[in-house]
């Protein structure tokens, strides 16, 4: 087989990349290792940013976004029992943010991919790359028990944090930043009507609580847990009384309940690994970078790349032009950065740390009785959680 790009992953990254080569009449193959229903299935985020939304329609796969997605134009701050809003919209000129799950769309994504009749391979085996830094890569993986190989002019590395790409980079080419933090998140759906009509991000003396939801039907609920909780700790009361008690402000607001449908916990993390590159093998999304899920950036990162990354390679494929390809790491990595820096400001504002001292319970406190006092400070938050300009023209 060959392929002008093979991309590794069907995830968000892998199968918007696939899309938008399409769309420039680029030929690509996608090979993941998970099946299909894993994939579709697998519950994650949740906020999409205006720029997301904007490339899923120009893209041609945005109707059902358009109908079910969730449009929100404020979020709620909740600390000392009080919530306060914060109008997105208004302060960043009519930006708002969209609830729509992960795995919606990725579900829209696959249905796509299907229409075009290029190729996506689930459930493969032992997925490897090969010659990554001569000009013929190689994907090598088996298919139902036979040996496959397919030659490409470059390979996307969209295969996320625990992928075979980054790891592929021999050691010394890449440089990893990291930080772990000493807490995670303890996630549920619930069959429950959402009791707010936007996001209330909460901040309590037991630790961090969010409220979301994914249709009129689910919420969405998160709490800040130790980084190795065994979610076989908490029975469904347990994490009801918890959500309530983290939750419940002083006018009476709280989440409804109801039965839950899915619960897990998730560790947290910053990671960048740079350059995003080695060789004719490109990273992007969860593969080069992880940010802790408080800014709600990960999956929205993940779609700022591959635009890059598709620009890129249509310059390269219309123009042969290697400029682009040349800077793509530099152009993700300026936004990468700075939505790390935001996911980092947003974690530690509204998380308690272990060993944290009065001093630094007040000053946290102090920290969010600013924000929502400030209207510089609300514009900050704003202009950064509807997402930063995309550096390149959407499609
Ligand atoms: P992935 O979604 O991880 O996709 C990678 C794909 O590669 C997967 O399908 C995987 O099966 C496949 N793969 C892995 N290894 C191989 C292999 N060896 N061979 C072939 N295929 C392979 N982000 C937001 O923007 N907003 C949010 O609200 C948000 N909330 C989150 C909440 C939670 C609980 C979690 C866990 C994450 C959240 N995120 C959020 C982050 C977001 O889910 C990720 O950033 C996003 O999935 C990244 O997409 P990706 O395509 O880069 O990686
Ligand atoms: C959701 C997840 C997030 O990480 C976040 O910051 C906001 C909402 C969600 O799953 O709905």
């Amino acid at each position: 087989m060959h392929a002008q790009v093979g991309i590794i992953g069907a995830g968000p990254a892998g199968l918007l990349l696939g899309h938008l080569l399409h769309l420039k009449g680029i030929d690509s193959v996608i090979v993941e290792n998970r099946s299909q229903d894993y994939v579709i299935d697998r519950v994650r985020a949740g906020v999409l940013e205006q720029g997301t939304v904007d490339l899923m329609i120009q893209m041609g796969v945005g109707a059902r976004l358009q109908r079910e997605g969730l449009r929100h134009e404020g979020l709620y701050i909740s600390f000392s029992g009080r919530r306060h809003h914060i109008d997105l919209a208004e302060l960043t000129g009519g930006k708002a943010i969209t609830v729509y799950g992960q795995n919606e769309v990725v579900k829209d994504l696959i249905d796509a991919r299907i229409a075009t009749g290029r190729p996506v391979y689930f459930e493969a085996a032992n997925v490897s790359v090969h010659d990554i830094d001569s000009p013929r890569p190689k994907i090598r993986f088996q298919k139902d028990g036979r040996n496959q190989e397919i030659a490409c002019d470059f390979i996307a590395g969209c295969d996320g944090f625990h992928g075979i790409c980054r790891p592929s980079i021999p050691e010394g080419s890449i440089k990893i930043y990291e930080r772990e933090y000493p807490f995670g998140w303890l996630g549920i759906l619930a069959e429950a009507a959402p009791s707010s009509e936007e996001l209330v991000y909460t901040y309590h003396e037991r630790g961090f609580a969010l409220f979301s939801m994914r249709s009129p039907k689910i919420t969405r609920l998160y709490f800040q847990v130790p980084p190795a909780e065994d979610i076989g700790n908490w029975s469904d009361d347990a994490i009801w009384d918890e959500m309530l008690i983290r939750m419940t402000t002083r006018d009476g607001w709280k989440p409804n309940t109801g039965r839950i449908l899915q619960k897990g916990v998730t560790p947290m993390r910053s990671f960048v690994a740079e350059p995003m590159r080695y060789g004719r093998m490109f990273l992007a999304g969860d593969a080069a970078h992880i940010v802790p899920p408080t800014g709600a950036k990960g999956l929205n990162l993940a779609a700022a790349d591959v635009m890059v990354l598709a620009q890129a390679f249509a310059r390269f494929y219309q123009q042969n032009s290697t400029q682009l390809l040349d800077q793509y790491s530099d152009i993700c990595l300026r936004r990468v950065w700075k939505a790390q820096r935001f996911s980092w400001w947003m974690t530690s504002t509204l998380h308690r740390f272990p060993g944290e001292t009065e001093f630094d319970y007040r000053r946290q406190l102090a920290d969010l009785d600013y924000l929502i006092g400030s209207r510089a400070a609300m514009t900050s938050l704003a202009e950064n959680y509807v997402g930063l300009p995309m550096d390149v023209p959407l499609v």
